[in-house]
């Protein structure tokens, strides 16, 4: 898949993409992961993206014209799936929207800034607008971050052992059982008998019986979208 983020602040994400598990992805060629910066999209000398909003309300709106240059660029390259705008009264962000997306070809990801963008992008070129909590962060960057390591961890082949992120918290609206390495007794503090009794049907058995009770005591809400 192809991921294609528009940002004011690339610099902020290209670590991110260069050395996370996306990095890992990109080299075993599963996905794609292209930063944009949307300063190269604007016509004036002093490449600005943003104006005053109509109306006399505070801050600076992101303008319709560098965005859209930018998302016709590439949609003049190949065609989308998804256009996405980062956003804190966008649907909320979880596993089933990180493993729908994972499924798509191609998406766009416009990070926001400033007050807002200008409401006709909006209408006309977003498809969805995602937030990744309830709370305002200063920029879309990092949620688009948050989103492009939760749908590419679980494209398969990107984590090393294919079951792994199948079997992460969430996959079925359950918390994770406890897991534990080497040694088996550390200071006293003992690994549950049941795991090094290499009964395998007792140990799943002990395993859905343990994030059962571990998401009802602490996420009792993911059990009533079961
Ligand atoms: N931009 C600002 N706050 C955000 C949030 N909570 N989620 C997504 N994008 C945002």
């Amino acid at each position: 898949m192809r991921i294609d983020i528009l940002t004011v602040l690339p610099a902020m994400l290209e670590g991110f993409v260069n050395e996370s598990i996306l990095a890992r992805a990109q080299k075993k060629g599963l996905a794609e992961i292209h930063l944009h910066n949307l300063r190269d999209y604007t016509t004036d000398k002093w490449r600005r993206v943003d104006d005053y909003p109509y109306g006399g309300f505070a801050g600076m709106v992101m303008q319709c014209e560098p965005i859209d240059r930018a998302i016709s660029a590439l949609k003049a390259e190949r065609d989308y799936d998804e256009v996405i705008f980062t956003s804190p009264d966008g649907e909320q962000f979880d596993q089933h929207i990180a493993n729908d997306l994972s499924l798509k070809g191609n998406i766009i990801i416009l990070c926001g800034h400033y007050k807002g963008i200008d409401h006709r992008i909006r209408e006309h070129l977003i498809t969805r607008e995602i937030s990744i909590g309830d709370y305002v962060l200063t920029g879309g960057e990092l949620a688009a971050a948050v989103m492009a390591d939760a749908i590419v961890r679980i494209i398969p082949g990107v984590v090393g052992d294919e079951q792994s992120a199948l079997s992460d918290c969430f996959q079925d609206n359950m918390l994770s059982a406890p897991i534990y390495t080497r040694p088996a007794d550390y200071k006293g503090w003992k690994v549950p008998d049941i795991l090094l009794s290499g009964n395998e049907a007792k140990i799943k058995d002990w395993e859905i019986e343990q994030s059962y009770e571990r998401t009802r005591r602490l996420r009792p809400d993911l059990l009533d979208n079961l």
